[in-house]
């Protein structure tokens, strides 16, 4: 069963200056309180299940990756935070508000961004705003105001007259993230954001969700692979065939999928590689060691005091070095092994 309601909520008008989340989130992420929550969360597409029984946790001011290949459930999820599509089973729940039972309410909550912008034939991004600020019930004068706001918070106050159809894919991406920041959401659901976007807007991308974040934000964003986001998400949330295979901060994910370290420690005399490596050998935890040219590679499983004890024996091996540093696995690694279901 699907539910297909209209995109603005019609509650009346939302609060713009006082909406969950505006606060600056506290420091430690277990004090802050929960901004999306799922239980058990279940979607059938005529008895074919696309989600299946998912438990999620995203506090208030996480920027969340929700990683998946495709067909994965990332939009069947996402759809159902937005209170676009109703569950089959299990609960949703944003800010503590059920998604099916106030599904007004939610979409006072939420800014939904889908992975496809609708067409809009000859209307101005200034028009195309004015529409969707009007569904959102926001009056004239203020509206005004906010359309302002937006643009310049998506650099896009420069295009203001230009046609929408005309726009890049880019440029439709902000425009579309423009519209979806109109009712000042406090949680912002982004599908794919990032897909189809050269890397100078990714950039741009990732500085304008930083900016979000900062503004008290919550923030889930979904991607086949996080390679550009991955250095902005607090947290990671791996999705595989309806299933969450891994969920939690960034370093925990890294750390789980890889069963060793990897450093490279850079000399200060290339001709102490043979040495170094020598050393490093017979240390504690070391697996493997690789002299390179003026450098050594070492792989090892060694906890963050032996790490430490590495650096105490080279110093006083007099191997003198110029950088000590981890080579970190990155999501694309992990996403990598968790989906090929390596992880035990
Ligand atoms: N309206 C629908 N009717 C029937 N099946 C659907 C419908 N929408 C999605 N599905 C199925 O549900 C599963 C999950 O789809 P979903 O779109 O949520 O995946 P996704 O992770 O967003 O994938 P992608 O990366 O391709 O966007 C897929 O098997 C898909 O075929
Ligand atoms: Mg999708």
């Amino acid at each position: 069963m699907t539910q297909e309601p209209d995109q603005a909520p019609s509650g009346g008008e939302p609060a713009r200056d006082s909406a969950p989340g505006a606060a600056p989130a506290p420091a430690t992420p277990s004090e802050r309180p929960v901004a999306v929550r799922t239980k058990g969360l279940t979607k059938a597409y005529d008895g074919k299940v696309a989600l299946d029984g998912l438990d999620l946790e995203i506090r208030e001011g996480d920027i969340f990756g929700y990683i998946g290949p495709n067909g994965a459930g990332k939009t069947t999820t996402l759809r159902i935070l937005a209170a676009l599509l109703l569950p089959t089973r299990g609960r949703a729940e944003i800010a503590g508000i059920d998604v099916v039972k106030e599904p007004r309410r939610i979409k006072e909550l939420v800014g939904y961004m889908p992975d496809a912008f609708g067409v809009y034939e000859n209307m101005t991004l200034l028009e195309y705003l004015d529409f969707f600020g009007a569904a959102y019930k926001i009056p004239k004068p203020k509206r005004r105001r906010v359309i302002e706001d937006v643009l310049a918070l998506t650099d896009l106050a420069g295009k203001r007259t230009d046609p929408v159809s005309a726009f890049s894919r880019g440029m439709k991406q902000r425009a579309c993230l423009a519209k979806t920041l109109l009712h000042d959401p406090a949680v912002l659901l982004l599908d794919e954001p990032a897909s189809g976007l050269d890397p100078r807007a990714r950039i741009e991308l990732r500085e304008l969700l930083r900016e979000l974040q900062r503004m008290g934000k919550t923030i889930v964003v979904s991607s086949h692979i996080l390679t550009e986001l991955s250095t902005i998400c607090s947290t990671v949330g791996i999705l595989e065939s309806g299933k969450l295979v891994a969920a939690g901060p960034v370093e925990e994910i890294l750390r789980r999928v890889s069963a060793h370290r990897e450093f490279v420690v850079d000399l200060l005399e290339p001709g102490d590689a043979a040495r170094a490596a020598a050393w490093l050998q017979k240390a504690p935890g070391v697996e493997r060691v690789e002299a390179l040219d003026g450098s050594v590679r070492v792989a090892l499983q060694a906890t963050e005091p032996q790490v430490a004890a590495l650096i105490e024996g080279l110093v006083a091996e007099r191997i003198r070095f110029t950088s000590f540093r981890e080579e970190r696995a990155d999501l694309e690694t992990a996403f990598m092994t968790l989906t090929k279901g390596q992880l035990a």
